[in-house]
């Protein structure tokens, strides 16, 4: 049985009068999330990646948050953008994807998506690019494969779709959608919003390219999440200030940086689910200590929502590594295909600035309004000048 009070002591505003039916609104923050904020801002108001020692803590505890995005999707902290919604997320990678995208290439948009996974690609149809519309099934209310079918061709890049409608509340086999995608060569863009506050989400299993959600409609701070696969997150152009080289990921896409308090905030949801595992599910043993499936010790019709920690209670420490979800196997015919298109952005992006050395934000302005007044760039390579050119090169060790 769900222990609904030992959930409810963790939400201060469910313990008035009020409940909230707000659903558009988000969830409830969690206590947890409340306190980091309050922590957060009350000591570590600093600027992030300098050498002092307030600076290191803070940039520690944004990281912290970006980790614990990362597990709870299955995924790598680098490949984890946090934005201030979702809707900005989405806006941020459209522009990012667009010089992938030559005239009559044609990416895929739902009737039945939130506006904020169809408005940021319909925008794409300014710049040539044909939109093309997968519409529901009326009498099953969801999107069908054999909908998406005749939709999908050689020029099929990208595939936008929703995990679950938050109109009807259809759950899509996004597996399945994505492998058809990826089979006809195209990448996805999977919007999670509506999911992830209800069931576990593990990009890795799915082979989604791009998958969002919202931490605040999961019991976190309002902030947007966007997963991609570190392959494309390389690939695609920056959308931060242009002195951030295109190999920074995911900083080249969280324009002007995360919102540090904010972010501090994020593990106390991973805290929860697995405080609420440790409640729900505290006598499984762990699959791998016990050597069983780990299906044979749950009580009949309960489902294990979350993987156990081994040993440590540490939620840094990491889920039991035998719960981890298996890395897809598929072979490789749409990655070759896909590849084909996406393998020529390295080619048309412009130069990336490699500032490593720079010590701070003042220093990179000072040689910036220097190299334009000058128009050399003094070493990073834009201006074209042989000395910038190698200069460059050595740096960056190339
Ligand atoms: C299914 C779905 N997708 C996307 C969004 C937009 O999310 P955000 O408010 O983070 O931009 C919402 C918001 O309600 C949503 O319900």
């Amino acid at each position: 049985m769900f222990d609904v009070e030992f959930a409810r002591a963790h939400f201060p505003a469910l313990t008035d009068d009020w409940a909230l039916f707000d659903n558009a609104g988000g969830t409830p923050p969690l206590g947890g999330v409340i306190d980091r904020i309050r922590d957060y801002a009350s000591r570590w108001q600093v600027q992030l990646g300098a050498t002092y020692q307030h600076s290191a803590a803070a940039a520690a505890l944004v990281a912290e948050g970006r980790r614990a995005m990362a597990r709870l999707v299955n995924a790598e902290p680098d490949e984890i953008v946090l934005g201030p919604s979702s809707t900005a997320n989405v806006r941020v990678l459209s522009r990012a994807l667009r010089p992938l995208l030559s005239t009559g290439d044609e990416v895929v948009v739902t009737n039945l998506d939130h506006e904020t996974n169809i408005g940021a690609w319909r925008e794409l149809e300014n710049e040539s690019v044909r939109i093309r519309e997968w519409r529901f099934d009326p009498e099953r209310l969801e999107l069908t494969l054999e909908g998406l079918e005749p939709l999908l061709g050689a020029r099929t890049r990208l595939v936008c779709f929703t995990h679950c409608s938050n109109i009807v509340g259809t759950i899509h086999d996004a597996a399945a959608i994505i492998r058809r995608a990826h089979e006809a060569g195209a990448l996805t863009c999977v919007d999670g919003v509506a999911y992830a506050p209800h069931r576990r989400v593990d990009v890795k299993a799915l082979d989604a390219d791009f998958y969002f959600l919202s931490p605040y409609k999961v019991y976190g701070p309002h902030l947007g999440m966007l997963y991609g696969k570190r392959r494309l997150l390389r690939e695609l152009r920056g959308q931060n200030h242009f002195f951030i080289p295109e190999g920074e990921v995911p900083s080249k896409f969280e324009p002007g940086g995360v919102v540090h308090e904010l972010a501090a905030a994020l593990p106390a949801i991973l805290d929860y689910l697995l405080a609420l595992d440790e409640r729900h599910f505290a006598a499984a043993p762990c699959p791998k200590r016990s050597g069983s499936s780990g299906s044979s010790t749950r009580s009949p019709g309960t489902r294990r929502r979350w993987p156990r920690r081994c040993s440590s209670s540490s939620v840094s420490a990491g889920a039991c590594a035998s719960s981890a979800a298996p890395r897809p196997t598929r072979p490789s015919a749409h990655r070759r295909s896909r590849s084909s298109w996406t393998d020529g952005i390295r080619a048309r992006s412009p130069r990336a600035w490699t500032r490593r050395g720079s010590r701070s934000a003042t220093a990179i302005s000072m040689r910036t309004a220097r190299s334009l007044r000058s128009g050399c760039c003094r070493g990073t390579g834009w201006c074209g000048r042989a000395w910038c050119t190698t200069t460059r090169r050595r740096r960056s060790g190339a």
